[in-house]
């Protein structure tokens, strides 16, 4: 190796015990160590593992917080997030493109600063919001950025020292907590109600509880649990926590205030399955809680809540790991987020076999999101009785939204399934909202005429995010911007949503530079269904969905953007051949004119 120590590479490759599964870590701590991956770090750590360098340059290559560029002491990450846009953050990127003399992608000659833009980091709620190296900063605002510079250039205080700017401080914005995630909790009690019963009947308790997953596709959790403890293995629990739906931040709550009634949940999964391993996914944005998670994990092993004899029930033993992501949306989805778990880039599989067939390690797994895994606690603490008291039938319990936008209560709320936009509207201060985006850009743009539609499984589902947009926006930008989001973060394996994601793009650019004409409208709608029928994965399967809910349910703002002038194919074969005829000093002939 060139410039990278060796000692190092296997110093950090023994602490995670030379398993290739730990990539993720490995790669991590040396990037944290060396301020970049370079090559040498590649070959190094391929040598270390015994694998071959490829398997370590396709995994570092996938996720954006990996970084093959130049050194740099301090990565600035911009949130590119519609949310942020909307609050300023264009004027932020110009002032720190002013501070340090660079443009946005570039690093400083100096290799101090690296100024990059990221996708949404789950800070809409006090935007805009940026990363520099793992420390949150939010609120910013352009008069910010000169001290900010100034102090890292000076190293008065290192990044992830929250005193170093009034901004680093993440609030909680709990602006309404309700009876069910958010009650009261005694710790051990769900483990307790548990070991009560036998697993089977644990799982029993949340069929009856009708509990759908949290996380966005609203699978019935006791029926995912006992498809997994049904199949044959090692069993594995997996909280995702990866919440990169733009818009969304609710998890970020519960993992900051509700740390104990999730690994409970963990843990009351854990024995349902038969499982003595979780794993908890954490994105590589909520960086700034792992000391805090794992001081939790710690309290709970002192406490006999988790490791050998939990609750003091001879032969169950149980046990919670955290694995940081590294910067990739599509690591939230089940199978993308497994592979990521072991090492590898965060491709979604193939399905079946699906995760509670064959899934991390290919066994039996079941993936929960945060808050699912904060409900089952709950149900099995109060019981299934208890809790579809709450909401509407078919989607019992209660729901956390996180609520961005033009809104005068941006936070999160626990509201009853079964609550209207409308009456949602009132609550966070957005009445005068011309849409409203549920269920972050993968979800459905509603306008004004439904609003008196209700957020549950029935009518509008949602994962978690409201996106308030004011009368003053321009809608379709944002369109455009949510559709970017997606061909930025498509992990390019199937053609439908690799190409197509890019070509609604340019479809989008068109009609808003007052290019397109009445033809275009039904070829976006076709290949927005198109991308959402032969994509591969969720992903690509709702990547259309800002494109084709506008159309439907605010058609207008295509249709004021059209030219009115008929479109005529036409093709400039001279111009397109001008180069060429320079080149050799031939005239260009068309052939074709020249008969008419
Ligand atoms: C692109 C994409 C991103 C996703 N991101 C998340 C996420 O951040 N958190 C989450 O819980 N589920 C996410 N999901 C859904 C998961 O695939 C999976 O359905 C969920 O974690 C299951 O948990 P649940 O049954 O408790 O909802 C995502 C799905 C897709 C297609
Ligand atoms: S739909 Fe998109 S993200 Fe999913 S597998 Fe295909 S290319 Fe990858």
């Amino acid at each position: 190796m060139a410039s990278v120590d060796a000692a190092l590479i296997s110093r950090v490759v023994e602490r995670f015990g030379k398993d290739p599964q730990r990539l993720m870590d490995i790669v991590r701590e040396v990037q944290g160590e060396l301020g970049q991956f370079p090559q040498e770090a590649v070959d190094g750590i391929a040598k270390a593992l015994g694998v071959h360098r490829v398997q370590v340059a396709d995994m570092a290559s996938f996720y954006s917080f990996i970084d093959r560029g130049e050194k740099a002491r301090y990565t600035v990450r911009l949130s590119n997030c519609v949310v942020d846009k909307m609050q300023g953050m264009d004027e932020v990127t110009r002032a720190f493109e002013k501070a340090l003399g660079i443009r946005c992608g570039q690093n400083t000659a100096d290799g101090v600063f690296s100024l990059r833009q990221t996708s949404c980091t789950g800070m809409c709620d006090q935007p805009p919001a940026a990363l520099i190296n793992d420390l949150v900063v939010t609120g910013l605002k352009p008069a910010d950025v000169p001290a900010i510079v100034e102090a890292l250039k000076q190293e008065r205080r290192k990044p992830g020292d929250a005193m170093l700017f009034p901004n680093a401080e993440v609030q909680l914005n709990l602006r309404q907590a309700g009876p069910v995630v958010l009650g009261p909790f005694e710790n051990g009690s769900a483990i307790r109600k548990s070991l009560a019963l036998t697993p089977e009947q644990v799982i029993d308790e949340l069929n009856k509880s009708k509990l759908r997953g949290r996380g966005g596709a609203g699978f019935p959790t006791g029926m995912k649990w006992s498809f997994c403890r049904k199949a044959q293995g090692e069993h594995y629990i997996i909280c995702n926590a990866d919440e990169g739906e733009p818009g969304t931040f609710k998890d970020r709550l519960l993992l900051t205030e509700a740390a104990d009634l999730l690994f409970e949940g963990m843990t009351v999964a854990g024995y349902a399955l038969g499982a003595a391993e979780g794993l908890l996914y954490l994105r590589a944005e909520y960086a700034y809680l792992y000391p805090r998670l794992e001081q939790v994990l710690a309290r709970r092993r002192r406490h006999g809540l988790l490791g050998e004899s939990i609750a003091g029930r001879e032969g169950f033993s149980f046990d919670i790991r955290i694995q940081l992501g590294a910067g990739a949306y599509v690591c939230g989805e089940e199978s993308g987020l497994i592979e990521s778990l072991e090492g590898k880039r965060g491709a979604p599989r193939d399905r079946p076999p699906y995760p509670v067939q064959r899934g991390y390690k290919q066994e039996p797994t079941s993936v929960n999101n945060v808050e699912t895994l904060c409900c089952a606690a709950r149900i099995l603490e109060k019981g299934a009785d208890w809790f579809v008291k709450h909401g509407t039938r078919d989607s019992t319990g209660t729901k956390l939204l996180s609520v961005s936008g033009d809104c005068r209560h941006p936070g999160v709320y626990e509201v009853e399934y079964g609550i209207t936009v409308d009456k949602l509207l009132q609550l966070v201060g957005g009445e005068d909202a011309q849409a409203v985006q549920v269920g972050g850009p993968s979800g459905a743009c509603l306008a004004p005429k439904d609003y008196g539609r209700k957020i549950s499984f029935e009518d509008i589902p949602t994962g978690g995010s409201i996106i308030v947009f004011g009368p003053q926006r321009d809608l379709l930008k944002h369109v455009l911007d949510f559709t970017e989001f997606f061909a930025e973060e498509s992990c390019g394996w199937c053609a439908p949503c690799r190409v197509g994601t890019t070509l609604l793009v340019h479809k989008l650019h068109k009609v808003l530079e007052g290019r397109g004409t009445a033809s275009d409208l039904p070829e976006l709608k076709q290949l927005g269904t198109t991308v959402k029928m032969m994509s591969r994965c969720g992903l690509g399967q709702s990547a259309a969905n800002p494109v084709l809910t506008t159309l439907q349910n605010l058609p207008e703002l295509y249709r004021k953007r059209l030219s009115d002038k008929e479109f005529i194919p036409h093709f400039d074969i001279a111009g397109a051949f001008s180069e060429q005829a320079a080149v050799t000093g031939r005239k260009f002939v068309d052939h074709e004119e020249a008969h008419a």
